[in-house]
């Protein structure tokens, strides 16, 4: 694990962190010592009030410590707009009305082009619900819709947990990276351990623990790893993935995140997994890095993401590398339209490449959708070039 020469945080920051360490070291000595990583990094990200995501950290755009996105251009969320669009418009050819419903909303950035795009459009759903575990993140996005679609706030409004039943499209950009996991390790002989968190000489430290039977110990085997090999499973996601397909009653789910389908995560290659944290835009390989003040993600498995929304009784509408999702629902058109002399113009085709580029987001980052009872005449906007289904 390397230690990094990074910049300090400031007084508070770094009380914040050490309180959270001290939660961490409480939830230590009650579970006996030993964590399973996936608790340590729910904690180090959702812990109330301390955590990554539910404390004060700025995270977002250039004065945090990733940029998304929905936060390179407002052409993204129209992108997505244009799919939404399409599934609004076959529930109201069959006389239903569907609404938005976005999962893990950042900074509001997504939620604002959406609406804007679904306006121009003429498909605006008089509901925009937001579901984030971040509560502190609620007001963030509160203000950039009353900034930038302040006439649309009003139909937006934030939820505490999932509805029982919706009807319309569901959304949700680099939401289930950000999901806790578990680190499991195949050893030299073929054993499997969970990878685990305790106190080392007054620090947080590792230690596996021998896998027995269970749900993760049922999903590691299933894996097939070779010998030598660490990686995380993200159950947490599985079981969310699943209530949000077992949630729709009718529409469509759009999922974008950074991962890959089975065989190229799982990839001998790839024998130390992907975890890594995001610290003022460097990564960071120790995940012990300032808990609270960095974010931590993995890579998202979409051939399980397709399984169990599959299992859940969602039609697969396509799977496709996010340039060629971005591409096929009119990214450059959009940017066409804004044309040179927009202000901002050449910021956006510098945005567009990021989007785009396979040495960038465009490859590594995909785009998979569900529909449910959804009777659609056409693909969906996005998923109508290059299809990557064969790969899940
Ligand atoms: C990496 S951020 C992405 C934010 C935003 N979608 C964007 O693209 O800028 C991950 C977000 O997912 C939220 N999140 C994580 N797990 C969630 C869950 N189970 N339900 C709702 N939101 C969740 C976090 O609170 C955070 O806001």
């Amino acid at each position: 694990m390397n230690t990094p020469q990074l910049p300090a945080p400031g007084a508070d920051a770094a009380a914040a962190s050490a309180a959270l360490v001290g939660r961490i070291q409480e939830a230590l000595l009650a579970a006996g010592g030993w964590l399973p990583f996936s608790d340590y990094m729910r904690l180090a990200l959702y812990s109330p009030g301390l955590g990554y995501y539910s404390g004060g950290a700025a995270k977002f755009g250039a004065e945090g410590d990733f940029t998304t996105a929905p936060e390179l251009s407002p052409l993204f969320g129209a992108c997505i707009a244009d799919t939404a669009a399409a599934v609004l418009a076959a529930l109201a050819e069959q006389g239903r009305h569907g609404d938005v419903l976005e999962f893990g909303a950042g900074t509001g950035k997504l939620a604002a082009q959406l609406l804007l795009g679904l306006e121009r459009l003429g498909r605006l759903p008089a509901r925009y619900s937001v579901v984030d575990l971040s509560g502190e993140l609620r007001e963030r996005q509160r203000a950039t819709i009353a900034t930038s679609a302040p006439h649309l706030l009003d139909r937006v409004e934030w939820l505490d947990a999932l509805p029982e039943t919706f009807t319309g499209f569901v959304v949700g950009n680099e939401v289930l990276d950000a999901m806790p996991c578990a680190l499991v390790h195949r050893d030299a002989a073929g054993r499997l351990f969970e990878r685990g968190v305790v106190r080392q000489d007054g620090a947080l430290g590792w230690q596996d623990r021998p896998l027995t039977a269970g749900p993760l110990h049922a999903l590691a085997t299933a894996l097939e790893l070779p010998n030598g090999y660490t990686t995380e499973i993200q159950p947490e996601m599985h079981a969310f993935v699943r209530s949000v397909a077992g949630m729709l009653s009718t529409g469509a789910v759009l999922w974008l995140d950074y991962g890959f389908a089975h065989a190229e995560y799982y990839h001998p290659e790839r024998h130390m997994g992907t975890l890594i944290g995001h610290y003022r835009h460097h990564t960071v390989h120790d995940p012990f890095f300032w808990p609270g003040l960095t974010d931590l993600t993995c890579h998202v498995d979409f051939s399980a993401v397709y399984r169990e929304a599959d299992a859940a009784g969602l039609a697969l509408e396509g799977y496709a590398p996010q340039a060629q999702y971005l591409l096929g629902a009119g990214l450059l058109d959009k940017l066409a339209a804004l044309g040179p002399d927009h202000p901002g113009y050449l910021a956006q085709v510098a945005a567009v490449q990021k989007l785009t580029s396979p040495a960038e987001m465009g490859d590594l980052f995909k785009a998979i959708a569900f529909s449910k009872d959804l009777p659609l005449d056409a693909l969906l906007p996005g998923f109508d070039g290059r299809d990557d289904s064969h790969k899940l």
